[in-house]
């Protein structure tokens, strides 16, 4: 299976969904070590990137040579949006992914994000606009519509594909869902029937038979994974080789995975800084841990701790706990 976007061939067709303060660059870098194809910045407002802040730099620096590398942005202005992408373009992004799937009041309150599926007129003009503006191909990544009454992912699709939008991600819930309740893989299958482009399915994919199952309902071409794949970077490898060969990984041994912690914390320290990085680094260690033994204490330890060495220690001695008990 590999997917064609305009020019570039994705071999692999499982994508690491953009997530906003976590597939930062540490992140997006362990998770193409481990296996992944292609990356996708968090979300950079377009206002952002034009003035090319030290935060939009950050979040748009590429995780590696050899992987494609999409650049999200994010607004409501034509000629903004268009704008922000040839500055991205000149910064090097091998994509540039339109954000019209953001629930977040503070981005829906601008009419950007998911508020641009309900001005299919200005989402034409978006794709128009940015699509005319680079020599990149552009992508656009939505949620299957604005509410219940008005799902109108597979039109808007249809409007991406004549403005010369060269692939589509749904996550499957409106806007009105945010988070909750069940991603309708079905409905996407309605997308990819509208479209020639690819389609990629998104939403509630945790396991590899969740990529089977979403597969066989959507009729989509790949597949995107968001939050399965927090503290857990090497399941985009894994559900690459799965579809690939029917390989089913396990997931590595706890002593990779503390060698993977204690990097993945490194790198965030040279990214953000001490300071930062420690803070920020605490959701992904929350996420490695959970569902360990004596997580919740090694937790409530480590969000204590404000120096790197001690945090270390910490994270060596407690998975040096956990491999013993699980050899005892
Ligand atoms: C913390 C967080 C941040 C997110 N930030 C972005 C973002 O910057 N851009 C975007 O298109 N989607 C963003 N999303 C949505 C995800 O890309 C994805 O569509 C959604 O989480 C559903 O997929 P999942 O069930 O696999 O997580 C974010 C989701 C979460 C949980």
């Amino acid at each position: 299976m590999s997917i064609q976007i305009g020019p570039l061939k994705l071999d692999a067709p499982v994508l690491l969904a953009p997530m906003s303060g976590v597939t930062d660059l540490p992140f997006r870098r362990l998770a193409r070590r481990l296996g992944a194809a292609m990356e996708t910045s968090e979300m950079i407002a377009c206002r952002e990137a034009i003035l090319r802040t030290d935060s939009s730099r950050r979040k748009a620096g590429r995780a590696s040579d050899g992987a494609i590398m999409a650049v999200q942005i994010a607004g409501h202005d034509p000629e903004i949006m268009a704008d922000a992408a040839r500055f991205c373009v000149d910064d090097g992004a091998d994509i540039i992914d339109l954000n019209f799937g953001c629930p977040a009041k503070k981005v829906v309150g601008k009419l950007s994000g998911s508020a641009l599926m309900r001005d299919e007129c200005r989402a034409a003009e978006i794709f128009e606009a940015v699509v005319g503006a680079v020599d990149v191909p552009v992508t656009l990544k939505m949620r299957t519509g604005w509410d219940e009454n008005h799902r109108n992912a597979p039109k808007l699709a249809q409007i991406a594909e004549r403005s010369g939008i060269r692939l589509v991600t749904v996550h499957g819930r409106t806007r009105a869902q945010k988070y909750n309740g069940q991603a309708d893989w079905r409905f996407i299958r309605r997308v990819k029937e509208a479209v020639r482009i690819p389609v990629i399915a998104n939403g509630d994919i945790r396991c590899l038979d969740d990529i089977a199952a979403c597969l066989a309902r959507s009729g989509a071409d790949g597949v995107m994974i968001g939050r399965g794949a927090c503290g857990r970077p090497w399941v985009i490898g894994e559900a690459i080789r799965y579809l690939a060969d029917g390989t089913r990984g396990q997931g590595p041994a706890l002593g990779e995975q503390m060698a993977i912690v204690l990097e993945h914390f490194e790198a965030m320290l040279v990214h953000y800084g001490e300071y930062r990085g420690v803070r920020n680094f605490r959701k992904h260690v929350s996420w490695y841990s959970n569902g360990l033994p004596n997580s919740t204490g090694f937790r409530d330890r480590i969000f204590k701790l404000e120096h790197p060495a001690r945090i270390r220690t910490e994270i060596a001695s407690f998975y040096s706990a956990t491999i013993d008990k699980a050899a005892a």
